[in-house]
């Protein structure tokens, strides 16, 4: 596991661009699953910026780790707001983003989701393996959409599973666990003072941080990395 700490979160976002640019340079074909919320957007509006046209995007698929079941024009829609933060800014073919269909039946887009993965992804012992999956993490310690207190949807038999957001009830389509950790690679990206406990417990393994989801994310490459800005770093020990 590495830690790579930046100052803010635009330098979070330019250093990852960096590492991401440099991740599918010469390869042809590289299959990506984008996490939603709040922190991406920043990192892809840097992304589209600094490599709009220096990544050949048509090598590049891209999926998400979770969506919310809500249609695609909807705010919430983790798609909508990738759309607006980086396909719109950059030469992506249309055949290359496999949304969730968030408007669709929950179960049964699980379901088609988990068969997508199958198809489009190599396998390794019947997991779909992404190249990269980016993942946030929760005030709660959550991550994709595998929530607190629905932790067992990790272990679930299932490439994709539904979930329930705890405050909301908000229904979501979320990979599980095996999928993020059957990754080549697998990236953090957490910003923010908010989430500087969880990451405290969680790195520093202290508290009940087996409790928080996102504690369970430790691909079996071996290849995990946290991009953090200083406040969400900040009760690391130096
Ligand atoms: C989602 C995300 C979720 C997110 C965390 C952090 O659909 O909301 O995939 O797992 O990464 O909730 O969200 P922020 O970046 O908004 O703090």
């Amino acid at each position: 596991m590495k830690l790579k700490v930046y100052k803010d979160k635009q330098e979070v976002a330019r250093q990852f661009s960096n590492y991401f640019a440099e991740l599918v340079k010469d390869k042809t074909e590289f299959h990506v699953a984008l996490s939603g919320g709040s922190t991406p957007k920043i990192v892809f509006d840097v992304l589209a910026s600094n490599y709009g046209d220096k990544i050949d995007w048509s090598n590049i698929h891209f999926y998400w780790g979770d969506e919310r079941c809500v249609p695609p024009t909807d705010n919430q829609s983790n798609y909508k707001m990738t759309v607006e933060h980086l396909f719109s800014k950059i030469n992506v073919p249309e055949e290359n983003v496999h949304r969730v269909l968030g408007e669709a039946e929950p179960d049964r887009e699980a379901m088609r989701y988990a068969n997508l993965l199958e198809i489009n992804l190599d396998r390794v012992e019947g997991v779909p393996q992404f190249d990269l999956v980016i993942l946030g993490m929760g005030d709660d310690g959550h991550t994709a959409s595998i929530f607190p207190h629905e932790i067992d949807l990790w272990n679930a038999e299932d490439h994709c599973v539904v979930a329930t957001h705890p405050d909301s009830g908000q229904k979501r389509v979320s990979i599980n666990g095996k999928v993020i950790n059957t990754a080549k690679e697998v990236v953090f990206l957490v910003t923010g003072a908010g989430k500087a406990k969880k990451v405290q417990a969680i790195l520093g393994k202290t508290e009940d941080y087996h409790a928080y989801p996102a504690s369970l994310v430790n691909p079996f490459s071996g290849k995990l990395v946290w991009f953090m800005d200083e406040d969400a770093a900040s009760l690391l020990k130096q």
